[in-house]
């Protein structure tokens, strides 16, 4: 299939991976449709190419009517609840949002014949694994409702792909981070490190370390930062993958990450070197489920489709933050 006449859908357009992946796939030539309900997007990220509905992907019959419709090819499913905490006190908002609403979707896209989807996973289905780089075969075995949510619906995209000859990636996301001109990140409440980092360092407030006698270099935890725009190239990677003649059917889970470790502390140098300014830290016990390392083991994402983290430094992502 050419890759110029085809239409994506893109769920979740209107947040923060969502906006920058639709600037990938507009750049590329691909057409774009958001769905996003707004119920954590802003309509100002939305680009002006891309044609936006209003409306929850939960919606079989008016799914089936926009896919019919606006002749898709591809799902990207970018939309979902992912508030962690509020996971844990609403797991019944987070399994009718992520799972059931998300059922409604592929339900509706093989009714119409829509048989390719890209997911937007995460690295929370992994929960707290003891190895040193984390693989797609490593277990999968949540700690919080909002991992469950997303092991449940790339079970349910498995099985549809073996049931009904779908084309499925889940892309398991580490930490996602860094701004692009266009787009940057607004979740409210922001729960994410770097941001609440640098907000620590601009306004004195205290910043609190879980934890800084864990085996690491330095004491602290180890995660792995991913640039946005390369999260957006995975995502751009993998719909031209299955948009490739031949493509097999089936379901891949594929881990998108920078495959490199970066400490809290490492963190919190690279800000206050940044702004110029000190953060002031305060270190807590350790939290309870808080693995001391993860870190992606990318070499599939390498040989699948073909990507590689370009911008994912974290120096690089912090300057792309304040500038
Ligand atoms: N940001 C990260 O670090 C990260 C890491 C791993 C995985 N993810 C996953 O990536 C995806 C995007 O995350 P994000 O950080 O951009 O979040 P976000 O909250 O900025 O974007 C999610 C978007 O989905 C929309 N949405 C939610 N429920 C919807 C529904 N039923 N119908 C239509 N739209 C709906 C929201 O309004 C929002 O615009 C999510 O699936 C998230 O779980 C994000």
């Amino acid at each position: 299939m050419s890759e110029r006449e085809t239409s994506v859908l893109l769920t979740g357009g209107a947040g923060y991976v969502g906006a920058a992946t639709a600037d990938a796939l507009l750049a590329e030539g691909h057409r774009v449709v958001i769905l996003d309900d707004l119920s954590s997007g802003h309509t100002d990220t939305i680009p002006n190419e891309a044609s936006f509905k209003t409306g929850s992907y939960g919606e079989t019959d008016k799914m089936e009517e926009l896919l019919r419709d606006a002749r898709i090819d591809v799902i990207v499913h970018c939309g979902a609840k992912s508030i962690v905490a509020e996971s844990d006190e609403h797991p019944d908002r987070y399994f009718a949002n992520n799972v059931q609403a998300s059922l409604n979707l592929l339900n509706a896209a093989c009714n119409i014949g829509v048989k390719r989807m890209v997911f937007s996973s995460s690295a929370a289905v992994y929960g707290a694994p003891t190895s040193s780089t984390i693989n797609e075969a490593t277990a999968l075995a949540p700690v919080n409702t909002y991992g469950a949510t997303k092991v449940a619906f790339e079970l349910a995209l498995r099985s549809f792909a073996d049931a009904y000859e779908m084309q499925s990636i889940s892309l398991r996301y580490f930490n996602v981070a860094g701004s692009t001109e266009r787009v940057r990140e607004r979740h409210d409440p922001e729960t994410h490190l770097l941001p609440r980092l640098i907000h620590a360092a601009e306004s004195g407030e205290p910043f609190f370390i879980y934890g800084n006698d864990y085996a690491t270099p330095d004491g602290s935890a180890l995660r792995d930062y991913v640039h946005v725009a390369d999260v957006a190239a995975a995502n751009l990677a993998a719909v031209n993958y299955l948009l490739r003649d031949g493509a097999p059917t089936g379901h891949n889970a594929v881990n998108i990450g920078s495959g490199v470790g970066t400490s809290v502390k490492q963190a919190i140098s690279a800000v206050e070197r940044a702004t110029k300014r000190t953060v002031n830290v305060q270190v807590q016990p350790r939290r309870a489920g808080d693995p001391p390392r993860l870190i992606a083991d990318i070499t599939r994402a390498v040989a699948l489709l073909n990507w590689r983290p370009r911008q994912s430094e974290t120096t690089r992502i912090i300057r792309s933050l304040i500038g």
